[in-house]
């Protein structure tokens, strides 16, 4: 088939990159000239495991090209997906002039039937919106019959696994409107996600309205899950339970499950802060509060101190003159997101304590370069006091502590005789529970994790 992606950002890349793998003929449209000339000299403007060899494979096989060229963008793809950003409002809600924008070049030029698929998170009753902004388009060419559909598609992939996601999905939801047009864009969503449902259906037809909702929900109730156990932990620590095992003691529950029950410092990323902020906000629209989600946000605000908490316990809190390890910038591994990162809490709050940090990040040491000067924007000179280092044992040498906030692989199996030697005290402050407790009592290691510290 013929599709066009409108937004080569995260979301759109990949879809875009992966429906091109599936054999369909994908136009990806950026505004961007120079983010579509990286991607036509071979270059990836994100790091996404698997993505690059994908984007070689498919523009060598003719399946996939990358401009800026509007109208060609529009005449292409009987499918338009748009995929650009919604970044969030100065109050929290989703900022929608990108896709309706989007919305408005494809009725600018569109000819014959589409189908326009909102793939970008957007509140519910957006839909609504780009299919009034096609329209008003559309009339203003005279257009007045011209049949459209516009879907609702919403994106669950996970960013550092996103083309896994993409090509084994466990569910794709789908939202139409119960009239002609929405059937016709029915059939043709079926065909295009066919390849999905061969072994067993994984579309989830539904009205649009809810299918922008489930969205939201799922981001939500996820992310309800880490604040409820991030509380949870904290209690561990002082009544002297071990979270860990109180997880897999309730994971066991059919009902509950084990995924996302991880304590930790709490969770980042583009998408759960922005998209439990912009449910609330929608909420409020209608005069509802989302009083479980205010306190999933400001436990989770919380938690991103955990570790500085418990460092200032330890060290008090005047830091100068000590020396911090950190292994893990970003949000999470296989990622160089910062976006809502904790250790941007945790960096600030050690630097303007007067502590000199050595970091450690497999791949976001320049995004974190770069998003420094913004968190330090009222004291620059504290950017002086974070060095980064090439790899996790350089980060060590003479350090007073070592802070964990990323659980990539390389962190897991530590030398500890190694760290003894050259840190000043072996104390480990694991913002991700990477090691046992005991494992660490007996290699002569003072070890704090999160809501495991009854050792
Ligand atoms: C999330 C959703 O998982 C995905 O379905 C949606 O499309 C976009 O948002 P992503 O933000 O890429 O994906 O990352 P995810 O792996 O879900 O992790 C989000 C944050 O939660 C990370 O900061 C992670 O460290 C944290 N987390 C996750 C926990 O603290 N504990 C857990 O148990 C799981």
């Amino acid at each position: 088939m013929n599709i066009t992606i409108i937004g080569t950002g995260y979301v759109g890349l990949v879809t875009g990159v992966c429906l091109a793998d599936l054999g369909n003929h994908v136009f990806c449209l950026d505004l961007d000239p120079v983010k579509i000339a990286t991607l036509n000299s071979g270059g990836i403007p994100i790091y996404e495991p698997g993505l690059a060899d994908l984007v070689h494979s498919n523009v060598a096989a003719r399946r996939l090209v990358f401009s800026t060229d509007v109208e060609l963008a529009v005449a292409h793809g009987d499918v338009q997906f748009i995929a650009v950003g919604t970044p969030p409002d100065e109050d929290g809600s989703a900022d929608l002039k990108y896709v309706l924008a989007a919305a408005r070049s494809i009725g600018r030029s569109m000819k014959g039937f589409k189908v326009v698929v909102d793939k970008s998170t957007v509140p519910v009753g957006t839909a609504e919106k780009v299919g009034a902004a096609i329209r008003d388009e559309l009339e203003k060419r005279g257009l007045t019959d011209q049949r459209f559909a516009v879907v609702s598609n919403p994106e669950f992939l996970k960013e550092g696994a996103a083309v896994e996601d993409f090509m084994r999905p466990d569910r794709i939801v789908l939202g139409v409107d119960d009239n002609d047009t929405g059937r016709e864009a029915l059939a043709v969503m079926r065909k295009l996600y066919a390849p999905f449902n061969r072994n067993h259906e994984r579309m989830r037809v539904m009205n649009v309205k809810s299918a922008e909702f489930t969205k939201y929900a799922a981001n939500a109730m996820l992310a309800t899950r880490i604040s409820f156990m991030n509380e949870l932990a904290n209690l561990a620590d002082k009544v002297g339970a071990d979270i860990e095992m109180v997880r897999q003691g309730i994971g066991s529950d059919p009902r509950i499950g084990y995924s996302f029950l991880y304590a930790g410092t709490g969770y980042g990323g583009s998408c759960f802060p922005k998209d439990v902020q912009a449910l609330m906000r929608s909420a409020g629209e209608y005069g509802q509060q989302l009083q479980v989600l205010e306190a999933v946000e400001a436990v989770n605000d919380a938690q991103k101190h955990v570790l500085v908490r418990k460092i200032f316990e330890r060290f008090g809190n005047d830091l100068k003159g000590k020396t911090f390890a950190v292994w893990g910038l970003a949000f999470k591994p296989n990622t160089d997101d910062m976006r809502e990162a904790p250790s941007r809490v945790l960096l600030g709050a050690l630097a303007r304590a007067g502590a000199r940090i050595v970091a450690h990040d497999p791949v976001a040491v320049q995004e974190t370069k770069r998003v420094l000067p913004l968190d330090f924007a009222d004291a620059p000179s504290c950017i002086e006091q974070i060095e980064f280092a090439n790899d996790p044992v350089a980060a060590l040498d003479g350090a007073d502590a070592l802070v964990i906030m990323t659980e990539w692989k390389a962190y897991r199996s530590p030398n500890l005789e190694r760290l003894k030697a050259v840190m000043k005290a072996p104390v480990i402050f694991d913002g991700r529970n990477l090691y046992e407790p005991e494992t660490m009592r007996e290699a002569g290691v003072t070890y704090l994790g999160i809501g495991r510290n009854s050792y």
